[in-house]
């Protein structure tokens, strides 16, 4: 491992599990200092010992919030500066899949609720922490979307829209930051093996979630699930310098999925 991030400090959401607590460990391991935020106090704690577990002598800051909540966004912005006096790169990655059914039978109510988290949640979090690095002079940011911004998966009106709209905020604030050195990018990832794809197979066959998963992941080039470390390597790469020149992308890293016919 390298000491890329050294005396950089990391802000990461929905860190309490998968693609956010895979990130964290790969980051810390590289010399980061941490501030971690989710809705789940247990979540988090678990990622706080399996960070130390990788980098016994890391600086962890955990923070209990709900990222759609304007007020809680602010405060764990202002939290993280206060600990570590400024945001080097921001995982914007907070996500909930929410339940499955047709456009029809999808609900106002589940749409909102998704949106809320998955589009207002990453908006709240640009607003806030670009403010930051424009006024530090630079930063990273990544926002999660998904295979399901850029592709139709179906049975999933909320998360779509949710996931093109962070497509579309990542674009929009890539173009209007980079003269300030703030780098924006989103990564895509397709069928990652964490507890959201889990649950994600319960509902697709709740008697039997593993034949469910085994059946789908034949459709992928690579006939298996990515893992969370896989994403974390890339979410590190767009956050460090070694991507200087990158800005405005959106990477799938799905084995090829996005691009099958
Ligand atoms: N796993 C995949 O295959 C996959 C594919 C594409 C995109 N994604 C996206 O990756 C991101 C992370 O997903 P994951 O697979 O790690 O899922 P996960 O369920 O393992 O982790 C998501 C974390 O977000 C937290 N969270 C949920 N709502 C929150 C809120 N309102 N405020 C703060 N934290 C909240 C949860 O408590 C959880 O710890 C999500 O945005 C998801 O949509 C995942």
């Amino acid at each position: 491992m390298t000491d890329r991030f050294t005396d950089r400090t990391i802000l990461i959401t929905g860190a309490g599990s998968g693609l956010g607590r895979a990130s964290a460990v790969r980051l810390a391991s590289e010399g980061a200092k941490l501030s971690l935020v989710d809705v789940s106090e247990e979540g988090l704690a678990a990622t706080a010992d399996a960070v130390r577990e990788a980098a016994a002598d890391a600086e962890v800051l955990t923070i209990t919030a709900d990222v759609s909540s304007d007020d809680e966004t602010q405060s764990y912005v202002d939290e993280t500066v206060a600990k570590f006096g400024r945001i080097d790169g921001f995982f914007n990655n907070a996500g909930i899949e929410g339940r499955q059914n047709l456009t029809e039978n999808f609900t106002a109510a589940e749409f909102d609720r998704v949106v809320s988290i998955n589009l207002r949640g990453v908006f709240l979090g640009l607003e806030k922490v670009l403010k930051v690095m424009r006024e530090q002079g630079g930063g990273s940011v990544v926002n999660t979307a998904s295979v399901g911004g850029i592709r139709g998966v179906g049975n999933q009106s909320g998360y779509a829209a949710a996931k093109h709209g962070v497509v579309g905020l990542t674009r929009n604030s890539a173009v209007e930051y980079g003269e300030f050195g703030v780098r924006v990018n989103a990564v895509a990832p397709g069928a990652i093996w964490t507890p959201m794809v889990e649950n994600s197979m319960k509902q697709l066959d709740p008697d039997n979630p593993r034949q469910a998963a085994e059946q789908f992941i034949q459709a992928n080039p690579t006939k298996r699930y990515g893992e969370a470390p896989e994403i974390a390597a890339v979410v590190a790469f767009l956050l460090a310098d070694d991507s200087s020149y990158v800005n405005a992308a959106v990477i799938p890293i799905d084995g090829g999925q996005s691009a099958k016919y």
